[in-house]
């Protein structure tokens, strides 16, 4: 008999509910007897003591659903160690309650944050195994995440719908992918969708070089250009400030997105008619792609076969198109970002993508 805890943290993406069926499904075809404790809205759920008891009904049917059955929010991992507004030790209370609960594991399903604070949990002595959750594709250890496919079909397809109209008007259109750190999202779905800029955190910007690149495309005849932005697209003179200096600016920041700043900028100085559009949490939402659910499948039955192997403290990641175990270790706290030397970078300038740069 294995009892098992299982919870969903930070935000949500697609494929989370196909990962904890993969799980489910290796132990009950092993044949292993298994209790499980669904752990409700991430690590609030374990801290508090909230969770109810699954059996595998609950996740028939929910390969093809978005979201999460479990609910999820952000704990994050800087307060972790601070009590909370009634003086609860939250690291204590997570240890206490999967004790008392005599778990043999905990399935952690998140991304950078979750991944700290589930480090931490296997440091302190409770047996996790985590499986990478986001859009963003930013997890350390993993070529890929799930939840990022599906999100570049949506920003792609939103750029695709951006593009028909953006044809008739002849505007600029900026549509801004999310993403606040890294832009594997927008630098994806950019090339997917035959965006003309792209800017990401990762590259920062020269305003005149963007100005340029869409008066280059005018020249050459196209009457429109479509630029995809990431949340966190920086200019250079931003880059070059420090933390505290950036924070500070964006509080007297009349923009509501870094979209918009660029989008006045290009009005301004090219005096062309610029128009922004945010698909935001959208590209979160929906049922998972394909590829997901493959995706995510394959990684929570490796989970599921750590756990019938008694196997604790890793990741189950993809490398090199196979699924493989990660020491936490490795993953925690570190971003796995786009590198400005990396050959898709430079192929998709070999296209006549413009990065601002
Ligand atoms: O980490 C995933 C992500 O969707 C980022 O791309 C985005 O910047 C952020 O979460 C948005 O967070 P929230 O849902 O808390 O607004």
């Amino acid at each position: 008999m294995k009892r098992i805890g299982i919870l969903t943290s930070g935000g949500d993406c697609q494929a989370l509910n196909a990962a904890m069926r993969g799980v489910i499904k290796c132990l009950f075809v092993s044949g292993e007897k298994v209790e499980i404790y669904g752990f409700m809205d991430g690590y609030k759920g374990l801290i508090y003591g909230n969770f109810r008891m699954l059996t595998g009904k609950d996740f028939s049917g929910v390969l093809t659903i978005g979201g999460t059955i479990l609910g999820t929010s952000r704990t994050p991992f800087k307060t972790i160690r601070e009590p909370d507004e009634n003086g609860l030790d939250k690291v204590e209370a997570m240890k206490q309650n999967y004790h008392k609960l005599r778990l043999d594991c905990l399935v952690i399903l998140g991304g950078n944050g979750t991944h700290k604070t589930a480090h931490l949990l296997s440091k302190e002595g409770l047996n996790i195994i985590t499986l990478p959750k986001t859009i963003d594709n930013d997890l350390w250890g993993t070529d890929m995440t799930f939840g990022f496919q599906s999100a570049v079909d949506i920003a792609t397809h939103a750029i695709d719908c951006i593009h028909t109209t953006a044809a008739s008007h002849g505007r600029v259109f900026i549509v801004e992918v999310m993403g606040h750190k890294v832009g594997f999202l927008t630098l994806n779905a950019g090339i997917a969708s035959g965006a003309d800029i792209i800017l990401i955190p990762e590259i920062p910007y020269n305003i005149d070089k963007i100005i340029e690149a869409i008066k280059g495309r005018n020249a050459r005849g196209s009457r429109f250009t479509i630029l995809a932005v990431a949340e966190g697209a920086i200019s250079k003179e931003d880059a070059a400030l420090s933390k505290k200096e950036y924070k500070e600016k964006l509080k007297n920041c009349p923009y509501p997105s870094i979209s918009y700043e660029v989008a006045d900028q290009i009005k301004q100085r090219g005096g062309y008619d610029v128009r922004v559009t945010v698909p935001g949490h959208t590209q979160r939402g929906g049922s998972p792609c394909p590829y997901d659910r493959v995706f995510a499948s394959r990684l929570g039955s490796e989970a599921g076969q750590l756990i019938l192997d008694g196997e604790y403290g890793f990741m189950v990641g993809y490398r090199n198109r196979e699924v493989v175990r990660v020491p936490l270790e490795d993953v925690a706290g570190k971003l796995k970002m786009v590198s400005p030397e990396a050959n898709i970078v430079k192929e998709a300038k070999m296209l006549g993508i413009s990065f601002g740069d």
